[in-house]
């Protein structure tokens, strides 16, 4: 297991240029994964406990899922399952293939627990995404396809774009996030107005059979837009919410990467928060939330939980904690469950705001 445990368990950082040390670890599970004893030993080492909850007609092993553009091309799915995810995003996929933005795009900040990124949505297009995964073992948990618009497409045939691609890969996957919110391909953001994003949504509900559809939102919002993009959203029939995206902002932890860029990691966590709690008051908690942001330890989780969250994900703690935090959070939560005494996650969904 050598270079797999020490690439998977230790932060994927070293002294590697951000994207070749990402590329490399999801390579390296891959690879482990692709056999019975490698999936033996990631379930060994750091497969955590089951905290089961319901959501979206489906059946989560644990809270826990895989933020979107960690695995872009669902390259290893096997190895998150065994690592010990309740669910999965892949993706950002776009109609249109594209190289994304110049490199170097990816930073990293170990004295912020921060990164920011400006990736602008490389990814292979549908319909090859959707190819590969008519050919790949899909992993058995909730599994959530991020969907974006391609660079070229006008934002008048966004609709288009996002439902192209919900139609060709909807038979693989669970459900849809609608990304309106990436920073890094220009004008996306305007999507998030509301007639816009109506379209956006609709186009994609005729286009994905019935799966789960979410819409995933900037965290760089004024509260009345918040509210303005749920009342839409749920207007239109969206099963929940994925909140937040990387903020454009550097909250003024001094020195915070001034590189441009979405930033992600411990200085989103309490906007991203606001941002839950926000939401779950306006929807009074009936409206499903993925919380996501600056999650790093079982205490940040918690924290979005209480104040709304029904699922959450980690995407930059990956990166600055390895594999292991998966274990450390999920475990983490079990215990809280018991110190409050509480039989399931469902029931300490938006705790904080019943207090
Ligand atoms: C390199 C990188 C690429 C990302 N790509 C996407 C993407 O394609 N689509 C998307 O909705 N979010 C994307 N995100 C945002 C994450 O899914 C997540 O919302 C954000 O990083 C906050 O979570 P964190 O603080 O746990 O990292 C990306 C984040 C990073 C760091």
């Amino acid at each position: 297991m050598g270079i797999g445990y020490s690439l998977l368990a230790r932060p994927m950082l070293a002294l590697m240029d951000s994207e070749k040390a990402h590329n490399r670890a999801i390579l390296v599970l891959r690879i482990i994964s692709a056999t019975v004893i490698g999936r033996m030993m990631l379930r060994i080492l750091y497969k955590p406990r089951v905290i089961q909850s319901n959501l979206f007609g489906h059946t989560f092993q644990n809270p826990l899922g895989l933020a979107a553009g960690m695995d872009k091309c669902a390259e290893a799915m096997i190895g998150w399952e065994n690592l010990g995810f309740g669910f999965i995003e892949i993706g950002g996929v776009t109609m249109e293939a594209q190289n994304g933005n110049p490199k170097p795009r990816m930073f990293r900040s170990k004295r912020h627990q921060a990164l920011v990124n400006r990736m602008g949505f490389n990814n292979p297009g549908s319909d090859k995404m959707a190819k590969h995964l008519s050919s790949t073992s899909r992993p058995n948990l909730p599994l959530l396809l991020n969907i974006g618009k391609s660079k070229n497409t006008s934002l008048e045939d966004a609709p288009h774009d996002y439902s192209k691609t919900a139609e060709l890969c909807r038979d693989y996957v669970d459900g849809f996030v609608i990304n309106v919110s990436s920073p890094n391909t220009p004008n996306l953001r305007k999507l998030q107005k509301d007639e816009e994003l109506a379209k956006i949504i609709t186009a994609v509900k005729n286009h994905s059979s019935g799966k789960i559809v979410l819409v995933k939102i900037s965290p760089d919002l004024e509260d009345i837009q918040i509210k303005s993009i749920v009342d839409t959203a749920r207007s239109l029939g969206c099963d929940g919410v994925v909140a937040t995206n990387t903020t454009v902002s550097r909250p003024d932890e001094q020195g915070v990467m001034t590189e441009t860029g979405g930033l992600s990691g411990r200085p989103l966590a309490k906007r991203s928060t606001e941002v839950i709690r926000l939401i779950a008051d306006y929807t009074n908690g009936e409206w499903p939330i993925i919380g996501v942001g600056g999650i790093s330890t079982a205490e940040d989780a918690w924290e979005k939980i209480v104040n709304g969250a029904s699922l959450i994900q980690i995407y930059s703690a990956m990166v600055f904690k390895g594999g292991s935090v998966i274990k450390e959070i999920v475990n983490g939560l079990d215990r809280k469950l018991r110190e409050h005494n509480l039989p399931n996650i469902q029931s300490a969904v938006g705790f904080a705001r019943r207090e």
